[in-house]
């Protein structure tokens, strides 16, 4: 059997009058997947959830969605979809229950079904509490988790966030972080485009980086971070006096090192693990000396600022 991508598009393409918001899109996301859809601001990303939904049609090429064509068969994407979009539009003047059981009406789920199905997600996110409350006097942070409730009703088989945790505080956050976990833990495959990289890289299995409408890196935080930092998973930065050849040569020999490079007076050393004393040792035996020494772990910041920069 061929495998199955939750979300599979081919030369995606989206042009406005006089700009391409999204160009020639090839993604492939698996079941089940927590995918991060990152790049600034107007690269493309709300745009592509849209074609996704099949709420804005491609100017080109085409995309699949759980088997399904969005553009041809868009209310078949629409029954396996949750989606939360950047703006979340709840009914300010009804509660956080009636705004639910309106949800769950719109998808055709009986009085009983819907009742039991709302009790469980306000006690799943939280909000048991105010549900009698009204949305209007909710926080933002609040609003977000009535957000996640609203796209579990249908039991999507795929959910998108556009800018999940934007404007929440880091409570809030991890909150909404650990139910969009917990969604993939259910096999839900989660789709989420932000610029918030420490989040994303906590909850993501793979990333992609969007630039003016192009995907221009895709992979797992490892496999990005290992480009960029030149191979390695640590970068371990060692001043030392004099930087010679010897010691190049014998630095480069050490085990584990993949790669270094020479800034002024420090040597940049990517490697997979923590082996700060091996090349210690191999500074002291090359009759240089170790000034100071530090090890950092690439974040998705360095690889996003690394495809910005070039
Ligand atoms: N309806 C539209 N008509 C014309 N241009 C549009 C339209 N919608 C989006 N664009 C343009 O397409 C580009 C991509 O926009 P999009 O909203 O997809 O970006 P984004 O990555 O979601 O940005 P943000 O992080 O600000 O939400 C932008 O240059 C935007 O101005
Ligand atoms: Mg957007």
């Amino acid at each position: 059997m061929p495998m199955q991508y939750a979300i599979e598009t081919t030369e995606l393409t989206k042009g406005y009058k006089n700009k391409i918001a999204v160009d020639r899109l090839n993604l492939r996301v698996g079941e089940g997947e927590i995918f991060g859809f990152l790049g600034p601001n107007g690269a493309g990303k709300t745009t592509t959830i849209l074609m996704l939904l099949g709420l804005t049609e491609p100017t080109f090429g085409s995309a699949r969605v759980c088997g399904y064509d969005p553009t041809r068969e868009p209310l078949k994407v629409k029954r396996m979809a949750g989606y939360l979009p950047e703006k979340v539009g709840f009914y300010d003047d009804m509660t956080a229950r009636q705004n639910l059981e309106y949800t769950a009406a719109l998808n055709g789920l009986s009085t009983g079904a819907a009742k039991k199905k709302i009790d469980e997600l306000l006690e799943l996110v939280g909000l048991v509490d105010v549900a009698e409350h009204k949305v209007g006097t909710f926080s933002h942070g609040m609003k977000q988790r009535l957000g996640i409730a609203d796209v579990m009703i249908k039991d999507p088989k795929i959910a998108f966030f556009d800018e999940p945790t934007a404007g929440i505080d880091p409570e809030g956050t991890d909150q909404v972080l650990t139910l969009i976990r917990g969604m993939a833990r259910r096999n839900v495959t989660v789709f989420i485009s932000s610029h918030q990289l420490h989040q994303v890289q906590k909850v993501c299995t793979r990333v992609g980086i969007m630039a003016n409408g192009r995907l221009v890196a895709e992979g797992s935080v490892d496999e990005l971070g290992r480009k960029v930092i030149g191979g390695g998973k640590f970068r371990i930065e060692a001043q030392v006096s004099p930087v010679s050849d010897r010691l190049l040569t014998v630095v480069r020999g050490v085990r584990g090192v993949s790669n270094v490079d020479v800034e002024g007076d420090r040597l940049l050393i990517s490697c997979d693990e923590d082996i700060r004393p091996q090349i210690a040792r191999a500074i002291i035996d090359s009759e240089s000396l170790l000034l100071q020494m530090k090890i950092e772990e690439y974040s998705l910041d360095d690889i996003y600022l690394r495809y910005f920069r070039d």
